[in-house]
């Protein structure tokens, strides 16, 4: 969505403005690639992970922040969690590929730290535009910081989890962070809510 009104963190504006001239994907991965809205993650990052776009996603996978795996290789989910999304995934008949997959923060968060609300906030122009222009009518928020981004601040993921939700013009489907299911392992609640929740959200989209 569009900003409202002027932004109170002058850098978030400007990333705002810069992805709201953005007219293509490509377009915003190449302004993304140079932000330096935060600068300390700006310093430190290898890779600023614009996320996976493939033609005609089915629906589209928020999750937190790149990590070590991949800011080094520049695409979002490659990791141990990423490889339990792609497996969970295929087991519910969606292919990683048919989906686009990004996340709240686009730089790394040194030492895999939580992003902090002040870097949400100027990351999310970029996230706003994308979803705007990939313009699928289905998102899966996965874990915390993406139900954050998504529905506020102090919205427990046990409430909203299992449903899915009028959103923006779209419908929201939040679930489990992959990293949540590998530490409650493999009979923990966050595994089947996650398996079962993006059951939902591939029943709830048509392949296209
Ligand atoms: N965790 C995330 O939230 N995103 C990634 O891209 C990798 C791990």
């Amino acid at each position: 969505m569009p900003p409202r009104g002027r932004l109170a963190d002058p850098a978030a504006q400007l990333v705002a403005e810069r992805a709201a001239v953005c007219f293509s994907l490509d377009a915003v991965g190449e302004q993304a690639r140079g932000c330096i809205a935060c600068p300390d993650l700006a310093a430190e990052r290898t890779s600023v992970v614009v996320g996976d776009f493939p033609e005609r996603p089915r629906f589209v996978l928020v999750g937190e922040a790149p990590g070590a795996h991949e800011d080094a290789a520049g695409r979002p989910f490659i990791g141990k969690a990423g490889q339990l999304l792609d497996e969970v995934l295929a087991g519910v008949g969606v292919d990683r590929d048919t989906v686009a997959v990004a996340n709240v923060l686009k730089c790394r968060p040194p030492a895999n730290r939580q992003p902090t609300r002040a870097e949400a906030r100027r990351c999310q122009g970029w996230l706003e535009r994308q979803l705007a222009l990939v313009d699928t009518p289905l998102v899966v928020t996965l874990g915390g910081t993406a139900l954050a981004w998504a529905l506020g601040h102090g919205v427990r993921l046990s409430d909203v989890r299992g449903r899915v939700h009028e959103w923006r013009d779209r419908l929201l489907v939040p679930t489990f962070h992959p990293s949540a299911a590998i530490r409650f392992g493999p009979k923990g609640g966050p595994l089947a809510a996650l398996r079962a929740d993006l059951a939902l959200a591939a029943a709830t989209t048509c392949p296209s």
